[in-house]
C-alpha cells in the first residue's frame, strides 16, 4: 500500500520530477540566518536539540527503508543485486548514527529553529526519495547493469572513501563532545568543592540555620547557571584536522557521500544531486562559523584554520 499515491512510492514520472526539483534546491545560499548551534536564536519556535536531530534526520532513513522494502516487487525485480543493498546500508548506517546515536550522544545541544527543522526534513525526504528509487527500480537492478554503471574496483573505492569519511566524521563530532564533557567535569568538581567549603563553615557553627540554607541556596543557584554555562561551553577544537580547519567534521561527510557517488557511479544523479546539496548546505555555515571563532576568540587564537576547505577556504 502506498504512503501517497503516485509519490511514495514515487511513479517514474514523479521521480523523474522531484529529482529535478532535488537538484536545483539551493536556497541556504540566499539566506544568512541559521537558527541552530552557535547562530541558534531564542525563538517560541525553537525546537530542544535532541528531539529537533531525531526528528527531522530519522525520516530519511526511514523512507529509504521503505522504497527498498516496496519497490523493487513492484517493478517486477525478486531479487536486488548486492550493490544496491550495500549502498542501502551504507546511507542507513551514517543515518541511524545521525538521528539516533548522535543526539544520544551528544553531551548537549542548543535548540534548533522550526524553519530549520522543516528546511532539515526537506532535505531528508527529497534525498531519501531520489536515491530509495534509484536504489529500488529507477538505476541498476541486474548484475550486468551494475558491470557498466561501477566496476567491482571502483565500487570497492567508493566504500573504502565512504567508511575513511565516516570515521573522520565520528572522531571530529568526538573532539567536540569531549570539550562539553571536560567543561561539565570541571563545572562539577567545582561545585563539589563549593558545597564542601559551604558544609565547612557551617560545621564552623556561629552563623544560624536560616543563614547556611541560604548558603545552600544561593550555591544551588550558582551550580544551576554554571550547569547551563557548561551546556554552552564552547572553546576552539585542537585534536585532528581541527589544527588546520575548523569544520573538518562537514569536511570528512563530504569525502563519505563522495565515497558514495563513487561506488553508485559517475551516472548516479541522486547521487550527484545529494553531494551538491551537501556541500551548498554546509559551506556557507562553516564560512560564517569561521567568522564566529574569529569574533568569539579573535583572530590570534583562531590562526590559519581554514573553515572548511584547506588552502581555499
Ligand atoms: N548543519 C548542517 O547543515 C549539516 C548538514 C549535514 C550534516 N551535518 C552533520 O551534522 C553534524 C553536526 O552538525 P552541526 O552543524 O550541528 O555542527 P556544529 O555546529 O559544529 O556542532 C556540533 C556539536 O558540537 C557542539 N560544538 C560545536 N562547536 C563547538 C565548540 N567549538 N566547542 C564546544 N562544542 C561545540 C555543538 O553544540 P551547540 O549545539 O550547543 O552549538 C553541537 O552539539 C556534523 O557532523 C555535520 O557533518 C550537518
Amino acid at each position: 500500500m502506498a504512503v501517497i499515491e503516485g509519490w511514495l512510492p514515487p511513479t517514474r514520472a514523479h521521480y523523474d520530477l522531484v529529482l529535478r526539483a532535488w537538484q536545483f534546491a539551493f536556497p541556504p545560499w540566499l539566506v544568512r540566518w541559521y537558527g541552530m548551534g552557535k547562530t541558534s536564536v531564542a525563538s517560541r519556535f525553537n525546537i530542544p536539540g535532541r528531539v529537533a536531530w531525531m526528528t527531522m534526520e530519522a525520516p530519511g532513513f526511514l523512507t529509504l527503508l521503505y522504497l527498498m522494502n516496496t519497490m523493487p516487487a513492484a517493478h517486477g525485480v525478486d531479487d536486488l543485486p548486492w550493490q544496491n543493498r550495500v549502498l542501502g546500508g551504507l546511507f542507513v548506517i551514517h543515518y541511524s548514527y545521525r538521528a539516533i546515536m548522535y543526539p544520544l550522544l551528544q553531551p548537549s545541544m542548543a535548540p534548533i529553529h522550526g524553519l530549520v527543522w522543516a528546511a532539515a526534513l526537506c532535505f531528508q525526504l527529497l534525498n531519501a526519495t531520489c536515491l530509495g528509487a534509484w536504489l529500488s527500480a529507477y538505476g541498476p537492478v541486474t548484475a550486468d547493469a551494475w558491470a557498466a554503471q561501477s566496476p567491482l574496483p571502483q565500487f570497492a573505492l567508493g566504500m573504502a572513501l565512504f567508511y575513511v569519511g565516516l570515521a573522520g566524521n565520528f572522531f571530529h563530532d568526538e573532539e567536540l563532545r569531549e570539550i562539553r564533557r571536560r567543561a561539565a567535569a570541571k563545572q562539577q568538581r567545582r561545585q563539589q568543592q563549593q558545597q564542601g567549603n559551604n558544609k565547612q563553615r557551617t560545621n564552623g557553627g556561629g552563623s544560624g540555620s536560616s543563614s547556611s540554607s541560604k548558603t545552600a541556596a544561593a550555591a544551588n543557584i550558582n551550580g544551576k547557571d554554571a550547569a547551563a554555562a557548561a551546556n554552552h561551553y564552547y572553546e576552539i577544537p585542537q585534536a585532528g584536522l581541527f589544527r588546520y580547519m575548523l569544520y573538518p567534521h562537514y569536511f570528512c561527510e563530504w569525502a563519505e557521500w563522495l565515497g558514495f557517488l563513487v561506488a553508485a557511479g559517475w551516472t548516479c544523479a541522486p547521487a550527484w544531486a545529494f553531494l551538491v546539496n551537501e556541500v551548498v548546505s554546509m559551506l556557507p555555515r562553516a564560512v560564517n562559523g569561521r567568522r564566529w571563532y574569529v569574533e568569539r576568540f579573535g583572530a590570534d587564537k583562531v590562526g590559519k584554520r581554514w573553515a572548511i576547505i584547506p588552502g581555499v577556504l
